[in-house]
């Protein structure tokens, strides 16, 4: 059974009351193993069978047991829980749960988080054969399947816990994982490794001064994270951005144009798609003192001398120039005038397949927005504008390169 679907998701385990709540233990250990983030939250009765610390322990974070408990909804409560999850996963969905989803109820800390999530979600049942059969259960089964949101693994057919032989088994738990894998469908870029450059790079003068620019990686992290949607898996070499949402990504941390370069030629030849969105800084200063510079006496202009730093692209460029399947190389030209002209000599000078350019003076493009307008210009193709949010414009730029028109070595 292939789980790798699951490396990096982000889960919640929703546990209802009933018998088989201690095999949604083994549940979220198995989707841990499987390389899963799991967050569980429980009904009042799944208290009655399972403590909330087995779970805790199991997940490695709090359990939410209670959306009245101030302590509980101020650290991460229903609402954080939804906007979390890439997928829900029930087990066991007991008789009584699967009536309150299918009627919409959110009065316990299970059912209102998955009410407010809008992912998919997995129902694993459990329940005596006699209620499993009850027409009341099986029209609320048939009326979630209606929702393409929404589908199940199980229940089995054996003896069951009350001593009925019949249907009403959770699932065995291997089943219930790939139950949750299936939810990952494969995206058109399953398979693919795409490697990105993100975020600026500092070229320090001595130990507490540097060069740098205003580049907070917004544009290069959207794209991975689209990418990772389309299922890439996906390498970011992310110069200094502070905290950015990490989930399903390799990071690899770089201050400096040089460490970019190192960390890049190093993976580029691996790779089906390199994007360089990094804001490289092009100069360092020449040396790098070990000590504070002071200032001294000196009260006239004084000069720093710089030298360039490695154009991480153009290098990664002719690094796999020679190579039989050579990955599909992407740059973006951030400009001020002429943006067209200047970005078509980029993607000559570095030989690129596509150059996303952007003219960072417009109002809602470039540097620290949340949007961005920008034109996509390919070797052969006519070039296309694209706007909207960074996610937006990032899946857009995706989709034009590498899902719409195969690229001719994918
Ligand atoms: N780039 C790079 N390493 C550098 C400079 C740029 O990898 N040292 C990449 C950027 O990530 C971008 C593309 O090259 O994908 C173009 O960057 P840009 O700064 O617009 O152009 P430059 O080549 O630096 O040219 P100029 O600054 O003269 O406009």
């Amino acid at each position: 059974m292939d789980v790798s679907a699951l490396k990096g998701r982000r889960i919640v385990v929703g546990v209802a009351g009933g018998i088989a709540a201690y095999k949604a233990c083994e549940l979220v250990r198995e989707l841990g193993r499987a390389g899963a983030e799991v967050r569980v939250a429980m009904t009042e009765s799944a208290r009655q069978f399972v403590t909330p610390l087995t779970f805790q322990a199991l997940s490695g974070h709090p359990v939410l047991t209670d959306y009245f408990d101030p302590s509980q909804e101020g650290n991460f409560g229903h609402l954080d829980l939804a906007r979390w999850a890439e997928a829900f996963v029930v087990a066991p969905a007991t008789a009584d749960l699967l009536a309150r989803v299918r009627a919409g109820m959110a009065n316990d800390a299970v059912t209102t988080s998955l009410l407010a999530f809008r992912g998919p979600v997995v129902l694993a049942p459990a329940m005596n054969v006699a209620m499993w059969d009850n027409a009341m259960t099986q029209e609320n089964v048939a009326a979630l399947l209606a929702h393409a949101r929404f589908s199940f693994v199980g229940p089995g057919a054996g003896l069951l816990a009350c001593g009925d032989v019949g249907e009403g088994r959770l699932a065995e738990v291997p089943a219930i994982v790939a139950g949750v894998a299936a939810r990952f469908a494969p995206g058109p870029l399953a398979g693919k490794r795409v490697l990105l450059t993100a975020g600026p790079t500092r070229e320090f003068l001595d130990p507490v001064r540097f060069i740098s620019n205003p580049s907070t990686g917004k544009m290069g992290l959207a794209l991975a994270h689209a990418a990772r949607a389309l299922g890439a898996s996906v390498t970011v070499v992310l110069g200094p951005v502070g905290a950015v949402d990490r989930a399903g990504l390799e990071v690899v941390d770089v201050v400096s144009a040089e460490d970019m370069a190192r960390e890049v030629l190093g993976r580029v030849g691996e790779a089906d798609v390199f994007i360089a969105t990094a804001a490289v800084s092009d100069w360092r200063p020449e040396t790098r003192a070990a000590q504070k510079v002071k200032k001294g006496a000196a009260s006239g202009p004084e000069t720093l001398k710089l030298v360039r730093t490695p154009d991480v692209l153009a290098e990664a460029s002719r690094k796999v120039a020679g190579q039989a399947r050579r990955p599909v190389l992407v740059g973006f030209a951030a400009e001020t005038e002429r943006v067209l002209e200047h970005a078509r000599e980029k993607l000559e000078r570095k030989g690129l397949d596509a150059i996303v350019a952007n003219d960072v003076t417009a109002p809602g493009a470039g540097f620290g927005t949340d949007t961005n307008r920008v034109t996509v210009l390919t070797r052969a193709g006519s070039p296309r504008e694209l706007q909207g949010t960074k996610d937006a414009v990032a899946r857009g730029i995706l989709e034009l390169l590498l899902v719409e028109q195969r690229p001719a070595n994918g």
